[in-house]
């Protein structure tokens, strides 16, 4: 992967400049929309006489976002990674490096009041001298603070439950019927031995959801905004020490209603802490291809969700899939289909059938093969949200990888 200059942020460094940088970008694009208001005729004016008070809600969640992301921030610090590790714009969709960061039941929540978040407020003429909330890094750095907000609703809300159910329900079926397959085979075979690896664990959800059954559960994930939401859920958060996002407030656009861009959501809706006290439950920080190198033959199943918008080749992920499992290990998976990046925006899209190709040349047999209806947005209610078809499929490993 090549490492950009001048916008690298290593993954200690990401959660305090993402702070900064997501306050910085969000507010700077409402002190524009009101510099922009202000500029109409007084006639136009009067004709969106809320105007004032429906920046002002923006600017509220806004305010109450960035202190939640400081409470998080405060407790990234069982996220761990090498010194060297960074990411960059390009790592958008690449997703890379190592580092681990473990659920850990003794990091308590930190004080709110502890917490120094700068008190922003709507101007007219734009933010404070010496902080350019445009630079590329920063605009990159607030764009991952919103989807990890995102992953957060998504994954740790009710009101994510419906997405939830169409994504995570079908693998982990697969997962049970794998391991009951399995017990078949062996009798001293135990659920907490059943090795499960999830590779774009996202917010952690779904490896929360396979540890809760009982599974030995790894997950594996790149975005460091993933990690810090993911990390504070699963460590700090229980449903009597709720917290509150507000992550549709920064879509403007096709928006039904006013409510709807500054409606709360609240996480979480199960305590992440119910998991039986045996289970093995890590989340490794880094890149699922590079991680994983070296430990061929050692996994029962790999799950992944919507897991394939990778930069980094999708043949190499699909092998490395294949390596890590045992022979007769099961690969259960749902999303789009990938590309082949090329980098430079040269991409070859593969279509379902070369996929399964590829998937069937390294090692796999086909035991279901379904279409989900996916929701590709985040927000559910967006006049936007457009539905994809995704394949789901479960496959056995019956041959070596190629
Ligand atoms: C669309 S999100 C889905 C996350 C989660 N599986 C879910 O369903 O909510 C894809 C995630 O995979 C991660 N990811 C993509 N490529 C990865 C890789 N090579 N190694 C680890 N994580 C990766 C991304 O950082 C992102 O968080």
């Amino acid at each position: 992967m090549s490492v950009a200059s001048d916008h690298d942020v290593s993954l200690q460094q990401f959660p305090a400049r993402a702070l900064d940088a997501y306050g910085q970008v969000e507010f700077s694009r409402l002190d524009r929309k009101m510099a922009m208001f202000r500029t109409l005729p007084e006639k136009d004016r009067d004709l969106l006489p809320e105007f004032d008070q429906r920046l002002s809600a923006l600017a509220e969640c806004i305010e109450q976002n960035t202190k939640l992301l400081s409470i998080m921030v405060q407790s990234a610090s069982s996220i761990r990674a090498p010194a060297n590790s960074s990411l960059t714009p390009q790592d958008e969709r690449n997703g890379q490096r190592n580092g681990h960061t473990q659920p850990d039941a003794q990091n308590d929540r930190p004080d709110a009041g502890e917490h120094k978040t700068k008190k922003h407020h709507l101007t007219s003429n734009g933010t404070a001298p010496n902080q350019d909330p445009n630079t590329e890094e920063n605009q990159f750095l607030s764009r991952q603070v919103r989807r990890g907000f995102a992953l957060l609703a998504k994954d740790w809300s009710a009101d994510g439950a419906q997405q939830r159910a169409i994504y995570y329900h079908p693998l982990i079926e697969a997962v049970q019927h794998a391991y009951d397959e399995a017990v078949r085979a062996s009798t001293s075979l135990t659920r907490n031995n059943f090795r499960v690896l999830v590779p774009g664990a996202g917010a952690g959800r779904l490896p929360w959801e396979l540890v809760r059954r009982g599974f030995m559960v790894e997950g594996c994930e790149a975005s460091s905004s993933a990690l810090l939401v993911g990390n504070y859920v699963l460590n700090n958060c229980t449903p009597d020490d709720a917290i509150t996002v507000y992550p549709f407030v920064h879509e403007h656009s096709n928006v039904r209603s006013r409510e709807q861009v500054v409606r709360a959501v609240h996480v979480p809706d199960v305590n992440p802490k119910d998991i039986p006290p045996e289970t093995d439950f890590s989340i490794r920080a880094g890149s699922f291809v590079e991680a994983y190198d070296g430990q061929d033959g050692t996994w029962d199943a790999v799950v992944s969700c919507m897991a394939f918008d990778l930069g980094e080749s999708v043949i190499s992920h699909v092998r490395r899939v294949s390596q890590v499992l045992k022979p007769g290990g099961t690969w259960a998976f749902v999303g789009p289909m990938p590309c082949l990046d090329g980098g430079q925006n040269d991409m070859i899209h593969l279509s379902v059938g070369e996929f399964m190709t590829i998937v069937r040349k390294n090692g796999f047999k086909m035991v279901k093969q379904d279409m989900v209806r996916c929701m590709h947005s985040s927000d559910p209610e967006s006049m936007r949200a457009v539905h994809v078809e995704c394949p789901l499929v479960v496959a056995l490993k019956v041959r070596p990888a190629l």
